[in-house]
């Protein structure tokens, strides 16, 4: 049985704009993406919650944030709870992505933590995983990402597990200009949805995996035709309207028959 999972393009605005920096962004890219039939994501610093809250009341997009704390509250200076990014809008959040697992030590336990957290308080996890460069290259991918993925399904229930987005970012790729091959991408997220598969027989078809990793409005085309790539996690090229809308509006595009 072919099984249709609806395409998922988020951005992630990572560390950058301020509150009117990002009103004028989303007041930017919305008009070119009024049409769009995938799901759009938007994941923006914490402190542009508000402002984005607002400026994409009545759009179709999907607000996130970038990171959670673990805990409901507590003493964690600097961080931020499930509830608290919520009470500002949110409804998605990105965990584990390898910029927190390089600068910001996150482990694999801890991905495992806040996806427990997101999904209690009722957010949308899109948990990253990914190799670094030199595991590519030593032939440890699988068993990278096998690992980072178990840890984030640790205590999940089959429903749960059906909502989830993963991301699969080649550490690699992000940023680089250097981005996976459509069947690199294709290849390693087969590998992520086997290990869903294994835990989860029932959850593996819904689960969407995204490809993220220099995706641009000229690649994006051939990564979404990739029959295991149900979208995208787009850094650089989502801070820019037309950029954004060219790989939203490539997602949205029917498959082909037979396909
Ligand atoms: P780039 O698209 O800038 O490579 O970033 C990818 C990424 O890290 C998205 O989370």
């Amino acid at each position: 049985m072919t099984v249709v999972r609806k395409k998922l393009i988020a951005g992630n605005w990572k560390m950058n704009l301020t509150p009117s920096e990002a009103a004028a962004l989303i007041d930017a890219t919305l008009p070119l993406i009024s049409e769009a039939s995938c799901g759009v994501a938007m994941c923006v610093p914490a402190v542009d919650l508000p402002a984005a809250h607002d400026r994409l009341r009545g759009s179709r997009v999907t607000l996130g944030a970038q990171n959670i704390h673990w805990a409901d509250k507590g003493a964690y200076t600097g961080e931020l709870s499930a509830a608290m990014v919520q009470s500002v809008g949110a409804a998605c959040v990105i965990i584990g992505h390898s910029e927190r697992r390089q600068y910001f030590a996150e482990t694999d336990a801890a991905v495992g933590m806040k996806t427990r957290a997101a999904l209690a308080a009722g957010l949308l996890p899109i948990v990253c995983v990914g190799e670094l460069k030199e595991e590519r290259l030593s032939g440890q991918t699988s068993e990278v990402v096998t690992r980072q993925t178990l840890a984030a399904l640790d205590g999940l229930t089959p429903d749960q597990v059906s909502s989830l987005v993963i991301a699969y970012e080649p550490v690699w790729a992000i940023g680089t200009g250097l981005v996976a091959s459509d069947e690199q991408a294709n290849e390693t997220i087969g590998v992520i949805r086997g290990v869903v598969r294994n835990k989860f027989p029932t959850a593996a078809d819904s689960v969407r995996i995204l490809y993220g990793g220099s995706m641009n409005a000229q690649n994006a085309p051939g990564l979404l035709a990739q029959p295991e790539i149900d979208g995208g996690l787009i850094g650089g090229a989502s801070l820019k309207p037309a950029d954004f809308a060219a790989i939203v509006n490539a997602a949205s595009q029917p498959l082909a028959a037979g396909s």
